[in-house]
Protein backbone atom coordinates (compact mmCIF):
# COMPACT_ATOMS: atom_id res chain seq x y z
CA UNK A 1 0.00 0.00 0.00
CA UNK A 2 1.05 3.54 -0.77
CA UNK A 3 1.99 5.73 2.20
CA UNK A 4 -0.23 8.75 2.62
CA UNK A 5 1.62 11.84 1.33
CA UNK A 6 1.09 13.71 4.59
CA UNK A 7 2.61 10.87 6.62
CA UNK A 8 6.33 11.57 6.74
CA UNK A 9 7.49 8.52 8.78
CA UNK A 10 9.93 6.07 7.31
CA UNK A 11 7.30 4.27 5.31
CA UNK A 12 7.51 1.81 2.51
CA UNK A 13 8.22 4.74 0.25
CA UNK A 14 11.40 5.40 2.25
CA UNK A 15 10.95 8.91 3.65
CA UNK A 16 11.86 9.79 7.24
CA UNK A 17 9.99 11.37 10.11
CA UNK A 18 9.72 15.13 10.28
CA UNK A 19 9.32 15.23 14.07
CA UNK A 20 12.48 16.49 15.66
CA UNK A 21 13.86 15.41 19.02
CA UNK A 22 12.54 18.46 20.82
CA UNK A 23 8.98 17.79 19.68
CA UNK A 24 9.23 14.16 20.80
CA UNK A 25 10.62 15.22 24.16
CA UNK A 26 7.73 17.64 24.66
CA UNK A 27 5.23 14.89 23.92
CA UNK A 28 7.06 12.39 26.14
CA UNK A 29 7.00 14.82 29.05
CA UNK A 30 3.21 15.04 28.81
CA UNK A 31 2.88 11.25 29.16
CA UNK A 32 1.95 9.44 32.35
CA UNK A 33 1.82 5.68 31.91
CA UNK A 34 0.68 3.61 34.83
CA UNK A 35 -0.99 0.38 35.88
CA UNK A 36 -3.19 -0.42 38.84
CA UNK A 37 -1.99 -3.22 41.07
CA UNK A 38 -4.45 -4.78 43.47
CA UNK A 39 -5.97 -7.96 44.77
CA UNK A 40 -9.11 -9.18 42.95
CA UNK A 41 -12.21 -7.33 44.18
CA UNK A 42 -10.38 -4.30 45.54
CA UNK A 43 -12.16 -2.22 42.88
CA UNK A 44 -9.73 -2.00 39.96
CA UNK A 45 -12.40 -2.25 37.25
CA UNK A 46 -14.55 0.25 39.10
CA UNK A 47 -11.64 2.67 39.44
CA UNK A 48 -10.77 2.25 35.76
CA UNK A 49 -14.31 3.15 34.80
CA UNK A 50 -14.26 6.09 37.16
CA UNK A 51 -10.99 7.38 35.69
CA UNK A 52 -12.35 7.09 32.20
CA UNK A 53 -15.47 8.91 33.31
CA UNK A 54 -13.53 11.71 34.87
CA UNK A 55 -11.42 12.07 31.81
CA UNK A 56 -14.61 12.21 29.83
CA UNK A 57 -13.28 9.45 27.63
CA UNK A 58 -16.47 7.58 28.25
CA UNK A 59 -19.73 9.37 28.89
CA UNK A 60 -21.27 6.92 31.24
CA UNK A 61 -19.47 4.70 33.71
CA UNK A 62 -20.00 1.02 33.12
CA UNK A 63 -19.01 0.81 29.52
CA UNK A 64 -15.26 0.57 29.91
CA UNK A 65 -15.19 -3.17 30.43
CA UNK A 66 -18.50 -3.92 28.82
CA UNK A 67 -19.95 -5.10 32.14
CA UNK A 68 -23.02 -2.94 31.78
CA UNK A 69 -23.71 -3.46 28.11
CA UNK A 70 -22.54 -1.15 25.38
CA UNK A 71 -20.89 -1.95 22.07
CA UNK A 72 -19.01 -5.21 21.89
CA UNK A 73 -17.01 -7.18 19.44
CA UNK A 74 -17.97 -10.58 20.66
CA UNK A 75 -15.81 -13.58 19.94
CA UNK A 76 -15.72 -17.06 21.40
CA UNK A 77 -12.70 -15.97 23.31
CA UNK A 78 -14.62 -13.13 24.83
CA UNK A 79 -17.56 -15.41 25.56
CA UNK A 80 -15.35 -17.36 27.86
CA UNK A 81 -14.20 -14.21 29.53
CA UNK A 82 -17.73 -13.00 29.98
CA UNK A 83 -18.99 -16.32 31.25
CA UNK A 84 -16.35 -16.29 33.92
CA UNK A 85 -16.77 -12.62 34.66
CA UNK A 86 -13.05 -12.04 34.75
CA UNK A 87 -10.74 -10.04 32.63
CA UNK A 88 -8.43 -12.25 30.58
CA UNK A 89 -7.24 -9.73 28.07
CA UNK A 90 -5.43 -6.56 28.75
CA UNK A 91 -4.58 -3.46 26.82
CA UNK A 92 -4.55 0.21 27.52
CA UNK A 93 -6.81 3.18 27.93
CA UNK A 94 -5.53 6.56 26.84
CA UNK A 95 -7.04 9.90 27.71
CA UNK A 96 -6.00 13.47 28.24
CA UNK A 97 -6.37 15.22 31.54
CA UNK A 98 -5.30 18.83 31.98
CA UNK A 99 -2.38 18.99 29.58
CA UNK A 100 -1.25 15.42 30.20
CA UNK A 101 -1.78 12.29 28.15
CA UNK A 102 -2.54 9.47 30.53
CA UNK A 103 -2.05 5.82 29.60
CA UNK A 104 -3.68 3.35 31.92
CA UNK A 105 -2.26 -0.02 31.01
CA UNK A 106 -4.86 -2.52 32.09
CA UNK A 107 -3.86 -5.59 34.03
CA UNK A 108 -5.86 -8.78 34.26
CA UNK A 109 -7.44 -9.09 37.67
CA UNK A 110 -7.54 -12.79 38.23
CA UNK A 111 -4.73 -14.39 40.20
CA UNK A 112 -4.26 -16.99 37.50
CA UNK A 113 -3.13 -14.43 35.03
CA UNK A 114 -0.52 -12.86 37.18
CA UNK A 115 2.28 -13.62 34.73
CA UNK A 116 0.62 -11.30 32.26
CA UNK A 117 0.29 -8.69 34.95
CA UNK A 118 3.99 -8.91 35.75
CA UNK A 119 4.82 -8.24 32.12
CA UNK A 120 2.51 -5.24 32.02
CA UNK A 121 4.55 -3.72 34.82
CA UNK A 122 7.53 -3.53 32.49
CA UNK A 123 5.51 -1.20 30.26
CA UNK A 124 4.64 1.46 32.84
CA UNK A 125 6.47 4.27 34.60
CA UNK A 126 4.37 4.26 37.78
CA UNK A 127 1.79 2.12 39.53
CA UNK A 128 -1.27 2.77 41.65
CA UNK A 129 -1.62 0.34 44.52
CA UNK A 130 -5.33 0.01 45.18
CA UNK A 131 -6.17 -1.20 48.66
CA UNK A 132 -9.54 -2.27 50.03
CA UNK A 133 -9.94 -0.26 53.26
CA UNK A 134 -11.45 -3.22 55.06
CA UNK A 135 -8.92 -5.81 53.92
CA UNK A 136 -5.65 -3.92 53.86
CA UNK A 137 -2.73 -5.36 51.87
CA UNK A 138 -3.74 -8.68 50.36
CA UNK A 139 -1.70 -11.51 48.84
CA UNK A 140 -1.70 -10.52 45.19
CA UNK A 141 -1.12 -6.88 45.98
CA UNK A 142 2.00 -7.87 47.87
CA UNK A 143 3.26 -10.04 45.01
CA UNK A 144 2.80 -7.23 42.54
CA UNK A 145 4.28 -4.75 44.95
CA UNK A 146 7.42 -6.91 45.06
CA UNK A 147 7.73 -6.65 41.27
CA UNK A 148 7.29 -2.86 41.38
CA UNK A 149 9.92 -2.60 44.06
CA UNK A 150 12.32 -4.82 42.12
CA UNK A 151 11.88 -2.71 39.00
CA UNK A 152 12.00 0.59 40.88
CA UNK A 153 8.49 1.64 39.84
CA UNK A 154 7.21 4.54 41.99
CA UNK A 155 3.95 3.72 43.74
CA UNK A 156 0.90 5.83 44.56
CA UNK A 157 -1.45 4.24 47.11
CA UNK A 158 -5.22 4.61 46.98
CA UNK A 159 -7.26 3.41 49.93
CA UNK A 160 -10.56 2.42 48.33
CA UNK A 161 -14.06 1.72 49.63
CA UNK A 162 -13.91 4.33 52.38
CA UNK A 163 -17.70 4.55 52.03
CA UNK A 164 -17.83 1.20 53.82
CA UNK A 165 -16.76 0.28 57.34
CA UNK A 166 -13.10 -0.69 57.33
CA UNK A 167 -9.85 -0.44 59.19
CA UNK A 168 -8.73 2.68 60.99
CA UNK A 169 -6.86 5.11 58.70
CA UNK A 170 -3.77 5.40 60.94
CA UNK A 171 -3.69 1.62 61.33
CA UNK A 172 -3.68 1.27 57.56
CA UNK A 173 -0.69 3.63 57.36
CA UNK A 174 1.17 1.43 59.87
CA UNK A 175 0.32 -1.66 57.86
CA UNK A 176 1.66 -0.12 54.65
CA UNK A 177 4.88 0.91 56.33
CA UNK A 178 5.43 -2.44 58.02
CA UNK A 179 4.61 -4.65 55.05
CA UNK A 180 6.08 -2.65 52.17
CA UNK A 181 8.85 -0.75 53.89
CA UNK A 182 7.57 2.40 52.14
CA UNK A 183 6.79 5.44 54.25
CA UNK A 184 3.18 6.42 53.50
CA UNK A 185 2.85 10.15 52.89
CA UNK A 186 -0.89 10.87 52.72
CA UNK A 187 -1.83 13.75 50.45
CA UNK A 188 -5.45 13.61 51.52
CA UNK A 189 -6.87 12.45 54.81
CA UNK A 190 -10.43 11.17 55.27
CA UNK A 191 -13.03 13.20 57.12
CA UNK A 192 -15.35 10.66 58.70
CA UNK A 193 -14.46 7.07 59.52
CA UNK A 194 -14.87 4.23 57.02
CA UNK A 195 -18.58 3.94 56.32
CA UNK A 196 -19.16 7.64 57.08
CA UNK A 197 -17.12 9.18 54.29
CA UNK A 198 -17.78 12.90 54.10
CA UNK A 199 -14.77 14.13 52.19
CA UNK A 200 -11.06 14.66 52.51
CA UNK A 201 -8.70 17.12 54.09
CA UNK A 202 -6.06 18.19 51.62
CA UNK A 203 -2.87 18.01 53.69
CA UNK A 204 -0.99 20.39 51.42
CA UNK A 205 -3.50 23.24 51.56
CA UNK A 206 -5.47 22.46 54.74
CA UNK A 207 -8.67 22.81 52.70
CA UNK A 208 -11.67 20.54 52.79
CA UNK A 209 -13.11 18.79 49.76
CA UNK A 210 -16.60 17.57 50.44
CA UNK A 211 -18.16 14.92 48.27
CA UNK A 212 -21.71 14.50 47.20
CA UNK A 213 -23.12 11.12 46.34
CA UNK A 214 -24.53 10.55 42.89
CA UNK A 215 -26.98 7.87 41.86
CA UNK A 216 -24.96 4.67 41.46
CA UNK A 217 -21.76 6.65 40.95
CA UNK A 218 -22.44 6.92 37.23
CA UNK A 219 -21.71 10.60 36.91
CA UNK A 220 -18.85 12.71 38.17
CA UNK A 221 -19.36 13.33 41.89
CA UNK A 222 -19.70 17.06 42.49
CA UNK A 223 -17.09 18.38 44.91
CA UNK A 224 -17.40 21.34 47.22
CA UNK A 225 -14.23 23.09 48.33
CA UNK A 226 -14.08 25.08 51.54
CA UNK A 227 -11.66 26.44 54.13
CA UNK A 228 -11.07 24.99 57.61
CA UNK A 229 -13.64 27.20 59.39
CA UNK A 230 -16.45 26.30 57.04
CA UNK A 231 -15.38 22.65 57.26
CA UNK A 232 -15.53 22.69 61.05
CA UNK A 233 -18.95 24.23 60.96
CA UNK A 234 -20.14 21.66 58.48
CA UNK A 235 -18.61 18.47 59.84
CA UNK A 236 -17.93 19.22 63.52
CA UNK A 237 -16.06 16.41 65.31
CA UNK A 238 -15.30 14.49 62.14
CA UNK A 239 -13.31 17.51 60.90
CA UNK A 240 -11.55 18.02 64.24
CA UNK A 241 -10.46 14.37 64.30
CA UNK A 242 -9.14 14.58 60.75
CA UNK A 243 -7.14 17.70 61.62
CA UNK A 244 -5.69 16.06 64.73
CA UNK A 245 -4.69 12.96 62.83
CA UNK A 246 -3.14 15.06 60.09
CA UNK A 247 -1.06 16.81 62.75
CA UNK A 248 0.12 13.43 64.05
CA UNK A 249 1.23 12.54 60.53
CA UNK A 250 3.09 15.80 60.17
CA UNK A 251 4.87 15.24 63.48
CA UNK A 252 6.01 11.81 62.31
CA UNK A 253 7.45 13.24 59.08
CA UNK A 254 4.89 11.61 56.78
CA UNK A 255 4.96 14.46 54.27
CA UNK A 256 5.20 13.98 50.56
CA UNK A 257 8.60 14.51 49.02
CA UNK A 258 9.08 14.08 45.27
CA UNK A 259 12.60 12.65 45.33
CA UNK A 260 11.87 10.00 47.93
CA UNK A 261 8.70 9.04 46.06
CA UNK A 262 10.58 8.66 42.77
CA UNK A 263 13.35 6.85 44.61
CA UNK A 264 10.91 4.24 45.92
CA UNK A 265 11.18 5.18 49.58
CA UNK A 266 7.76 6.74 50.10
CA UNK A 267 4.28 6.39 48.67
CA UNK A 268 1.75 9.22 48.47
CA UNK A 269 -1.63 8.06 49.78
CA UNK A 270 -5.13 9.09 48.76
CA UNK A 271 -8.48 8.05 50.18
CA UNK A 272 -11.48 7.41 48.02
CA UNK A 273 -14.47 5.42 46.94
CA UNK A 274 -14.23 4.29 43.36
CA UNK A 275 -17.84 3.20 43.23
CA UNK A 276 -18.97 6.68 44.28
CA UNK A 277 -16.32 8.40 42.16
CA UNK A 278 -14.87 9.96 45.30
CA UNK A 279 -11.22 10.93 45.15
CA UNK A 280 -10.75 10.06 41.52
CA UNK A 281 -10.14 13.65 40.58
CA UNK A 282 -7.41 13.86 43.22
CA UNK A 283 -5.77 10.74 41.82
CA UNK A 284 -5.67 12.23 38.33
CA UNK A 285 -4.10 15.40 39.70
CA UNK A 286 -1.48 13.41 41.58
CA UNK A 287 -0.65 11.41 38.46
CA UNK A 288 -0.14 14.60 36.49
CA UNK A 289 1.70 16.47 39.25
CA UNK A 290 4.03 13.83 40.68
CA UNK A 291 4.10 10.65 38.56
CA UNK A 292 7.13 10.42 36.27
CA UNK A 293 7.05 10.75 32.52
CA UNK A 294 9.02 8.24 30.39
CA UNK A 295 12.74 8.18 31.05
CA UNK A 296 15.63 6.79 28.96
CA UNK A 297 15.45 3.02 28.93
CA UNK A 298 18.34 0.66 29.57
CA UNK A 299 19.41 -1.48 26.64
CA UNK A 300 21.05 -4.90 26.39
CA UNK A 301 24.28 -3.13 25.47
CA UNK A 302 24.30 -1.53 28.92
CA UNK A 303 23.65 2.06 27.88
CA UNK A 304 20.36 3.93 27.75
CA UNK A 305 18.31 5.12 24.81
CA UNK A 306 17.04 8.69 25.23
CA UNK A 307 13.31 9.21 24.68
CA UNK A 308 14.03 11.60 21.82
CA UNK A 309 16.14 9.03 19.93
CA UNK A 310 14.62 7.42 16.81
CA UNK A 311 11.59 5.17 17.33
CA UNK A 312 11.95 2.08 19.51
CA UNK A 313 9.45 -0.05 21.41
CA UNK A 314 9.12 -3.45 22.97
CA UNK A 315 6.33 -5.99 22.79
CA UNK A 316 5.00 -6.77 26.24
CA UNK A 317 1.88 -8.64 25.29
CA UNK A 318 0.51 -10.70 22.41
CA UNK A 319 -3.14 -11.32 21.94
CA UNK A 320 -5.08 -13.29 19.42
CA UNK A 321 -8.64 -14.03 18.52
CA UNK A 322 -10.07 -10.81 19.87
CA UNK A 323 -12.16 -10.49 16.82
CA UNK A 324 -13.24 -13.74 15.18
CA UNK A 325 -14.07 -11.95 11.96
CA UNK A 326 -10.44 -10.99 11.48
CA UNK A 327 -8.50 -13.74 13.25
CA UNK A 328 -5.80 -11.26 13.92
CA UNK A 329 -2.82 -11.26 16.20
CA UNK A 330 -2.17 -8.11 18.07
CA UNK A 331 1.20 -7.29 19.52
CA UNK A 332 1.01 -4.65 22.23
CA UNK A 333 4.12 -2.53 22.21
CA UNK A 334 5.21 0.15 24.62
CA UNK A 335 7.00 2.99 22.89
CA UNK A 336 10.33 3.81 24.52
CA UNK A 337 11.74 6.44 22.19
CA UNK A 338 10.87 8.50 19.17
CA UNK A 339 7.63 8.88 17.33
CA UNK A 340 5.50 6.10 15.97
CA UNK A 341 3.70 6.88 12.76
CA UNK A 342 1.22 4.66 11.03
CA UNK A 343 2.72 2.88 8.07
CA UNK A 344 6.25 2.91 9.44
CA UNK A 345 8.42 -0.07 8.61
CA UNK A 346 10.34 -1.06 11.71
CA UNK A 347 12.89 -3.78 12.39
CA UNK A 348 12.57 -6.59 14.90
CA UNK A 349 15.82 -6.84 16.86
CA UNK A 350 15.43 -10.59 17.39
CA UNK A 351 15.00 -11.58 13.76
CA UNK A 352 16.50 -8.57 12.01
CA UNK A 353 13.46 -8.66 9.76
CA UNK A 354 11.26 -5.70 8.81
CA UNK A 355 7.76 -5.36 10.18
CA UNK A 356 5.29 -3.11 8.39
CA UNK A 357 2.95 -1.38 10.81
CA UNK A 358 0.15 -0.94 8.34
CA UNK A 359 -2.41 -0.51 11.02
CA UNK A 360 -1.89 0.25 14.64
CA UNK A 361 -4.66 0.42 17.13
CA UNK A 362 -5.43 1.45 20.59
CA UNK A 363 -7.38 -1.25 22.27
CA UNK A 364 -9.28 -1.07 25.46
CA UNK A 365 -11.74 -3.78 26.32
CA UNK A 366 -13.64 -4.19 23.11
CA UNK A 367 -13.11 -0.73 21.78
CA UNK A 368 -10.48 -0.10 19.15
CA UNK A 369 -9.34 3.09 17.53
CA UNK A 370 -6.74 3.55 14.84
CA UNK A 371 -3.53 5.24 15.90
CA UNK A 372 -1.80 7.60 13.50
CA UNK A 373 0.90 8.83 15.80
CA UNK A 374 2.19 7.79 19.20
CA UNK A 375 4.99 8.82 21.54
CA UNK A 376 7.15 7.42 24.33
CA UNK A 377 4.95 6.02 27.10
CA UNK A 378 2.11 5.16 24.71
CA UNK A 379 0.95 1.64 23.96
CA UNK A 380 0.03 0.61 20.44
CA UNK A 381 -1.58 -2.61 19.27
CA UNK A 382 0.13 -3.78 16.09
CA UNK A 383 -2.02 -5.94 13.86
CA UNK A 384 -0.93 -8.94 11.78
CA UNK A 385 1.88 -9.51 14.23
CA UNK A 386 2.16 -13.28 13.81
CA UNK A 387 5.95 -13.07 13.60
CA UNK A 388 6.45 -11.03 16.73
CA UNK A 389 6.95 -12.46 20.20
CA UNK A 390 6.59 -11.19 23.71
CA UNK A 391 9.79 -9.37 24.62
CA UNK A 392 10.74 -8.35 21.06
CA UNK A 393 12.32 -4.96 20.53
CA UNK A 394 11.28 -2.94 17.47
CA UNK A 395 13.25 -0.04 16.15
CA UNK A 396 13.63 2.45 13.35
CA UNK A 397 17.00 3.61 11.96
CA UNK A 398 19.25 3.12 14.96
CA UNK A 399 19.38 -0.52 16.16
CA UNK A 400 18.63 -1.20 19.80
CA UNK A 401 17.58 -4.14 21.94
CA UNK A 402 15.91 -3.95 25.34
CA UNK A 403 16.44 -6.63 27.97
CA UNK A 404 14.17 -9.68 27.83
CA UNK A 405 10.99 -9.56 29.86
CA UNK A 406 10.98 -11.63 33.00
CA UNK A 407 9.53 -15.11 32.82
CA UNK A 408 8.18 -16.59 36.01
CA UNK A 409 8.54 -19.97 37.57
CA UNK A 410 5.60 -22.10 36.43
CA UNK A 411 3.76 -24.09 39.07
CA UNK A 412 1.31 -26.04 36.92
CA UNK A 413 2.10 -28.55 34.20
CA UNK A 414 0.05 -30.54 31.71
CA UNK A 415 0.67 -32.70 28.64
CA UNK A 416 -1.20 -31.59 25.55
CA UNK A 417 -2.15 -33.99 22.73
CA UNK A 418 -4.20 -33.51 19.56
CA UNK A 419 -7.49 -35.39 19.75
CA UNK A 420 -7.32 -35.97 16.03
CA UNK A 421 -3.81 -36.94 14.89
CA UNK A 422 -4.57 -35.94 11.31
CA UNK A 423 -4.68 -32.34 12.48
CA UNK A 424 -1.04 -32.44 13.51
CA UNK A 425 -0.04 -29.37 11.47
CA UNK A 426 -2.76 -27.21 13.02
CA UNK A 427 -1.78 -28.59 16.41
CA UNK A 428 1.87 -27.59 15.97
CA UNK A 429 0.94 -24.14 14.73
CA UNK A 430 -1.31 -23.59 17.75
CA UNK A 431 1.33 -24.76 20.21
CA UNK A 432 3.88 -22.45 18.66
CA UNK A 433 1.55 -19.47 18.76
CA UNK A 434 0.48 -19.98 22.38
CA UNK A 435 4.14 -20.19 23.34
CA UNK A 436 5.00 -17.02 21.41
CA UNK A 437 2.21 -15.13 23.09
CA UNK A 438 3.36 -16.26 26.49
CA UNK A 439 -0.05 -17.79 27.28
CA UNK A 440 1.83 -20.89 28.40
CA UNK A 441 5.44 -21.95 28.36
CA UNK A 442 6.06 -24.92 26.06
CA UNK A 443 8.43 -27.62 27.31
CA UNK A 444 9.70 -30.59 25.36
CA UNK A 445 11.91 -33.63 25.70
CA UNK A 446 13.08 -36.38 23.35
CA UNK A 447 11.27 -38.85 25.52
CA UNK A 448 7.89 -37.19 25.16
CA UNK A 449 8.32 -36.20 21.53
CA UNK A 450 6.73 -33.40 19.53
CA UNK A 451 3.26 -34.94 19.64
CA UNK A 452 2.97 -34.44 23.38
CA UNK A 453 4.52 -31.18 24.53
CA UNK A 454 4.24 -30.19 28.17
CA UNK A 455 2.56 -26.87 28.88
CA UNK A 456 3.69 -24.95 31.93
CA UNK A 457 1.80 -22.08 33.50
CA UNK A 458 1.78 -19.83 36.52
CA UNK A 459 -1.96 -20.38 37.00
CA UNK A 460 -4.10 -23.37 35.93
CA UNK A 461 -6.67 -21.24 34.13
CA UNK A 462 -4.12 -20.64 31.41
CA UNK A 463 -4.60 -24.31 30.43
CA UNK A 464 -8.29 -23.72 29.89
CA UNK A 465 -7.50 -20.76 27.70
CA UNK A 466 -5.01 -22.87 25.73
CA UNK A 467 -7.47 -25.75 25.32
CA UNK A 468 -10.26 -23.42 24.21
CA UNK A 469 -8.11 -21.62 21.69
CA UNK A 470 -6.66 -24.81 20.22
CA UNK A 471 -10.17 -25.98 19.41
CA UNK A 472 -11.77 -22.73 18.24
CA UNK A 473 -8.90 -20.85 16.70
CA UNK A 474 -6.53 -23.52 15.39
CA UNK A 475 -9.12 -26.17 14.65
CA UNK A 476 -7.16 -28.73 16.61
CA UNK A 477 -9.11 -29.96 19.64
CA UNK A 478 -6.79 -31.27 22.33
CA UNK A 479 -6.73 -33.25 25.53
CA UNK A 480 -4.80 -32.04 28.52
CA UNK A 481 -3.49 -34.30 31.22
CA UNK A 482 -2.22 -32.66 34.35
CA UNK A 483 1.20 -33.72 35.58
CA UNK A 484 1.94 -34.02 39.29
CA UNK A 485 4.72 -31.40 39.33
CA UNK A 486 4.67 -28.15 41.23
CA UNK A 487 8.21 -26.89 41.24
CA UNK A 488 10.53 -26.06 38.34
CA UNK A 489 14.24 -25.45 38.87
CA UNK A 490 16.86 -24.53 36.31
CA UNK A 491 19.56 -27.07 35.62
CA UNK A 492 22.36 -27.64 33.09
CA UNK A 493 22.92 -30.18 30.30
CA UNK A 494 25.47 -32.26 32.25
CA UNK A 495 22.85 -33.02 34.94
CA UNK A 496 19.96 -33.95 32.68
CA UNK A 497 20.40 -37.73 32.67
CA UNK A 498 21.24 -37.97 36.37
CA UNK A 499 18.21 -35.91 37.36
CA UNK A 500 15.94 -37.74 34.92
CA UNK A 501 16.90 -40.96 36.67
CA UNK A 502 15.63 -39.70 40.03
CA UNK A 503 12.24 -40.96 41.10
CA UNK A 504 9.46 -38.46 40.38
CA UNK A 505 11.77 -35.98 38.64
CA UNK A 506 11.77 -35.05 34.95
CA UNK A 507 13.88 -32.63 32.94
CA UNK A 508 12.38 -30.73 30.03
CA UNK A 509 13.62 -28.00 27.73
CA UNK A 510 11.81 -24.71 27.42
CA UNK A 511 11.63 -22.89 24.09
CA UNK A 512 14.21 -20.34 25.18
CA UNK A 513 16.65 -23.23 25.68
CA UNK A 514 16.41 -23.25 29.46
CA UNK A 515 16.48 -26.74 31.02
CA UNK A 516 13.87 -27.16 33.73
CA UNK A 517 13.90 -29.95 36.29
CA UNK A 518 10.35 -30.58 37.52
CA UNK A 519 9.60 -31.82 41.02
CA UNK A 520 6.31 -32.85 42.65
CA UNK A 521 6.99 -30.98 45.89
CA UNK A 522 9.72 -29.37 47.97
CA UNK A 523 10.38 -32.60 49.90
CA UNK A 524 11.54 -34.22 46.69
CA UNK A 525 13.74 -31.21 45.95
CA UNK A 526 15.38 -31.55 49.36
CA UNK A 527 15.93 -35.27 49.01
CA UNK A 528 17.49 -34.93 45.54
CA UNK A 529 19.68 -32.08 46.77
CA UNK A 530 20.88 -34.25 49.64
CA UNK A 531 21.65 -37.13 47.32
CA UNK A 532 23.27 -34.95 44.63
CA UNK A 533 24.81 -32.03 46.50
CA UNK A 534 26.67 -30.80 43.39
CA UNK A 535 23.68 -30.83 41.06
CA UNK A 536 22.81 -27.48 39.47
CA UNK A 537 19.28 -26.67 40.68
CA UNK A 538 18.59 -22.98 40.71
CA UNK A 539 15.37 -21.08 41.24
CA UNK A 540 13.86 -19.48 38.15
CA UNK A 541 13.82 -15.92 39.32
CA UNK A 542 12.33 -12.96 37.59
CA UNK A 543 14.88 -10.51 36.29
P1 LIG B 1 -11.67 -5.72 40.74
O1 LIG B 1 -11.72 -5.22 39.35
O2 LIG B 1 -10.55 -5.19 41.53
O3 LIG B 1 -11.79 -7.20 40.88
O4 LIG B 1 -12.95 -5.15 41.51
P2 LIG B 1 -14.28 -4.51 40.96
O5 LIG B 1 -14.05 -3.17 40.43
O6 LIG B 1 -14.99 -5.49 40.10
O7 LIG B 1 -15.04 -4.33 42.34
C1 LIG B 1 -15.34 -5.44 43.17
C2 LIG B 1 -16.57 -5.12 43.98
O8 LIG B 1 -16.30 -4.02 44.87
C3 LIG B 1 -17.75 -4.69 43.15
O9 LIG B 1 -18.92 -5.13 43.80
C4 LIG B 1 -17.68 -3.19 43.21
O10 LIG B 1 -18.92 -2.57 42.99
C5 LIG B 1 -17.21 -2.99 44.64
N1 LIG B 1 -16.54 -1.70 44.83
C6 LIG B 1 -15.54 -1.16 44.11
N2 LIG B 1 -15.17 0.02 44.60
C7 LIG B 1 -15.95 0.24 45.67
C8 LIG B 1 -16.06 1.31 46.61
O11 LIG B 1 -15.35 2.29 46.56
N3 LIG B 1 -16.99 1.16 47.60
C9 LIG B 1 -17.80 0.07 47.69
N4 LIG B 1 -18.68 0.04 48.67
N5 LIG B 1 -17.73 -0.94 46.81
C10 LIG B 1 -16.82 -0.86 45.83
P3 LIG B 1 -19.71 -6.41 43.35
O12 LIG B 1 -20.83 -6.54 44.29
O13 LIG B 1 -18.77 -7.56 43.21
O14 LIG B 1 -20.16 -6.06 41.93
P4 LIG B 1 -21.29 -5.05 41.47
O15 LIG B 1 -22.55 -5.75 41.83
O16 LIG B 1 -21.12 -3.76 42.19
O17 LIG B 1 -21.07 -4.93 40.00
Amino acid sequence: PQAAPESPALTESGTTSSRDGAAVLTEARRRRSFAVISHPDAGKSTLTEALALHAKAIREAGRADGKAGGKRTVSDWMDMEQARGISITSASLQFTYRDAVINLVDTPGHADFSEDTYRVLSAVDAAVMLVDAAKGLEVQTMKLFAVCKHRGIPLITVINKWDRPGKDALELMDEIQERTGLVPTPLTWPVGIGGDFRGVLDRRTGEYTRFTRTAGGTTIAPEEHMGPEAALEREGDAWTTAVEEAELLEASGADHDLDSFLGGETTPVLFGSAVQNFGVHALLDVLVDVAPSPTPRETVAGDTRPVEAPFSAFVFKMQAGMDTAHRDRLAFARICSGVFERGMVVTSARTGRPFATKYAQQVFGRERTVVDEAFPGDVVGLVNAANLRVGDTLYLDKPVEYPALPTFAPEHFAVMRAKDVSRYKQFQRGVMQLGAEGVVQVLRSDLRGDQAPVLAAVGPMQFEVAEHRMATEFNAPVTLDRLPYEIALRTTQEWVSTLDAQLGVEVLQREDGELLALFPDRWRVTSVRNRLPDAVLEPLVAT
